[in-house]
């Protein structure tokens, strides 16, 4: 039992615990393979934030049901914490389950799986461990991740993570620098620092710094050019973290800041411990930086007892906002939380309507957005090229998708250039090479 295929559902936190996941079993001297066929170990790293992300790895386990001799299933995060044990009976092939909070214990685990245990677990959420490896396997050449903090202890009433994730902590702001300045050493130019909530990060350490300490602190690593964040809690969203965007350039200018919705009212049904306006507080001082900043968020739709008022209010928010991007999602019920006992569900045919009114609605804002960028000069990190169109893709600072022509032949990939903006799109700008 030494090759090994894995696949990865969810959000950032879990394509970077793939890749700590896949450092360590590499370590353990297993050989990572390109399709679960050939495996004969499958990971799946899975998703329980709605309905739709937790069937589908109960959906690849059905694939292998008939047929799983000679291999070896494991299911990892949210989904198997959430489910537990309960995996095994839907899917008896299935030999280990772990959640993120267990992730260390991972060795110790495949010991006991080649040693023919057929019922792994790794379950406590009762932790002060996070996730740290020396080796770790990752995927993008130029962007690397780095968990800064891990779980949640927010108890947003339509939210599974706290219950998957477990309690929050802190890395020390020692080891992540350490971390930031190899990953310089190693070439990487971009760091993206990662976790459920970054805002309430504590440095454990006697320095005991803030968030928006380490971000600056980040941000001043020779060789890093830009630093990204993800996610943030209005709630914790200070001033400070503005401050430090505006002066110092290596961080990018964008931010992502989840509102969920535009009504009070419906804030407080979620127990987001914010309202309307404290929010509008936050971008207000955003648009009021020296240095423009991007800003987008997420929008759940439907929330149990969502009047046809409030959603008008959520779309009064996204005017008033102007957000460059929105992630809008139909209220899904899970399991645990606080909103499953919530009468007044709004029925399914409403949600998708709401979800496709708002949605429409921001494309003509983001239309409106984009196409101010006309006739600028945009520096991009040069990510890929598009054989099909025959054009390079950049990333700007204030993570526009930025496709451009460029006259030469050198390659460009991984590169910084100057890119002059022709053209704009709802979700994208076009534009050439400028220097
Ligand atoms: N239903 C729908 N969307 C949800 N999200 C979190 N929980 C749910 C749920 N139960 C959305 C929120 C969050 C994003 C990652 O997923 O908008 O910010
Ligand atoms: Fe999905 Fe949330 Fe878990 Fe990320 S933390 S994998 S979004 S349930």
């Amino acid at each position: 039992m030494k090759t090994f295929y894995i696949e990865t559902f969810g959000c950032q936190m879990n394509a970077h615990d793939s890749e700590k996941v896949v450092g360590t079993l590499v370590t353990e001297g297993y050989q990572q393979v390109e399709t679960a066929e050939e495996a004969e170990l499958v990971f799946y790293n899975t998703c329980s934030i709605r309905d739709k992300a937790e069937q589908k790895v109960f959906n690849r386990l059905q694939q292998f049901k008939k047929d799983s001799k000679g291999k070896t299933f494991a299911v990892l995060g949210c989904v198997a914490q959430q489910e537990g044990e309960k995996i095994f009976e839907k899917a008896p092939h299935v030999s280990m389950v772990c959640g993120s909070a267990s992730y260390n214990k991972l060795p110790q685990m495949l010991v006991q799986l080649e040693a023919g245990n057929k019922r792994v677990t790794g379950l406590s959420l009762d932790t002060e461990d996070t996730f740290e490896t020396p080796m770790t396997r990752r995927d993008n050449p130029h962007r690397a991740y780095i968990t800064i903090i891990e779980g949640c202890d927010k108890s947003c009433a339509y939210c599974v993570v706290p219950f998957t994730r477990g309690p929050e902590r802190s890395r020390t702001s020692a080891s992540v620098i350490a971390e930031s300045r190899q990953l310089a050493e190693m070439g990487y130019s971009e760091i993206m620092l990662l976790g459920q909530n970054v805002n309430s990060y504590r440095d454990p350490s006697p320095a005991a710094w803030d968030f928006a300490t380490l971000l600056d602190a980040v941000g001043r690593v020779e060789g890093i050019r830009r630093v990204r964040f993800t996610t943030s809690h209005p709630r914790d969203f200070v001033r400070p973290i503005i401050e430090a965007i505006a002066t110092n350039p290596s961080l990018c200018n964008h931010v992502h800041l989840p509102v969920q919705s535009g009504s009070s009212r419906v804030l407080e049904a979620m127990r987001r411990s914010y309202t309307r306006e404290e929010y509008m507080q936050r971008i207000a001082w955003m648009k009021a930086s020296p240095r423009a900043i991007a800003i987008t968020t997420d929008v759940i739709v439907g929330f149990p007892g969502e009047t046809e008022e409030d959603f008008r209010a959520t779309l009064a928010l996204l005017d008033e906002v102007e957000y460059d991007s929105v992630f809008s999602f139909k209220y899904s019920r899970r399991p645990n939380t606080h909103a499953l006992a919530l009468e007044d569900q709004i029925p399914e045919e409403e949600k998708s309507r709401r979800l496709a009114v708002l949605q429409e609605h921001q494309r003509q804002i983001q239309i409106r957005r984009n196409a101010d960028y006309v006739g600028r000069v945009e520096e991009c990190l040069v990510e890929g090229f598009n054989k099909a169109t025959v054009q390079w893709i950049g990333r700007t600072s204030q993570h526009k998708t930025l496709n451009f022509v460029h006259a030469g032949s050198e390659d460009l990939l991984g590169r910084y250039v100057d890119v002059r903006v022709t053209r704009s799109g709802p979700n994208s700008l076009a534009g050439e090479y400028a220097h």
